[in-house]
């Protein structure tokens, strides 16, 4: 409120309208916070004098599906890495569900990484650790669960990614495409509100690639939670996503719905999305 807004309201009634006024403007910026579960703004990664990234500004609302495009070296997962905290940016801001996580402590840091999981490019399980216990490791590392409670949820998140029963093997037992979906279960057990995926459908066949998608979208909807994916697979890129945004040297060249992605004149975009669709 300026000066002059304040002087003209001298009398009472004037002052009970500005306030309300004022509270209606506040609560809907509270709204539109609560709204955007992952923010950047301005953000910009310098490493050895170069620009990884550079003025990125962007918005994941809750329980959308953020699809990443680009070529190899534009900057996806370095992306992924500073939305979960792994990398600081060298300026900008990165919000959080309503949280500045470049200017807080390390230790408030570890409780939003909690609202986050993340299902890596190559599975990354534990090797000398069963299914069951890779799956647990975050609840067995971040809550006080009982055992029995943690089994339970276990044999939850493994039924999602389709793979009952198979709380005892070994990860050297199983398939690759079983690998993703057991990471991806590991990654929602603690039931994340943001999940981000690198590449969750790279070196699979066809045949897994349309369950992990599947699986991303039926997530989303399970657990309602906000999910940003990086993607070389264009075709998978336009039947998961809500949104679309494209890397191109450390830039979003476009952001938008599929149709609007698809319907692109920037060369760049065209030149993408035709060299993978087929
Ligand atoms: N720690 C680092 N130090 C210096 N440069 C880095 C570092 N990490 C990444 N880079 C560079 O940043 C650029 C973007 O890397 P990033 O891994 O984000 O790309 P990407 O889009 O995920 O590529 P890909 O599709 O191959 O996985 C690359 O040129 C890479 O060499
Ligand atoms: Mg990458």
């Amino acid at each position: 409120m300026n000066k002059e807004f304040i002087s003209k309201s001298e009398n009472s009634e004037d002052k009970k309208a500005v306030f309300k006024e004022f509270d209606a403007i506040n609560q809907e910026m509270v709204a539109k916070a609560k709204e955007d579960m992952v923010k950047l703004v301005d953000v910009s990664v310098e490493l050895d004098g170069r620009y990884i990234l550079k003025d990125i500004n962007l918005t994941v609302k809750r329980g959308e599906i953020l699809v990443i495009i680009g070529s190899s070296g534009s900057g996806k997962s370095t992306l992924l890495k500073l939305i979960i905290g792994l990398l600081k940016p060298t300026s900008g801001q990165i919000w959080i569900d309503g949280k500045n996580i470049t200017m807080i402590h390390e230790d408030d840091l570890n409780e939003i990484r909690l609202k986050m999981g993340m299902v890596f490019q190559y599975s990354a399980l534990f090797d000398s650790m069963s299914i069951g216990d890779n799956v647990a490791f975050g609840l067995k590392e971040h809550t006080d669960l009982d055992e029995s409670v943690i089994k339970e949820i276990v044999t939850e998140k493994l039924g999602l990614v389709d793979l009952k029963g198979i709380e005892d093997n070994m990860p050297n037992t199983l398939s690759g495409g079983m690998k993703k979906r057991v990471g991806l279960a590991r990654a929602i057990a603690i039931d994340p509100q943001i999940v981000l995926y690198d590449e969750p459908t790279s070196g699979l066949d066809p045949i897994n690639s349309k369950v992990i998608d599947e699986l991303i979208v039926s997530t989303k909807k399970a657990i309602q939670a906000t999910a940003v994916v990086v993607t070389h697979d264009i075709k998978s890129a336009f039947t998961i996503s809500d949104r679309i945004a494209m890397l191109h040297e450390g830039s979003f060249v476009i952001m938008g719905t599929p149709e609007e992605v698809k319907k692109s004149e920037n060369p760049v975009v065209k030149n993408f999305i035709n060299g993978f669709v087929t």
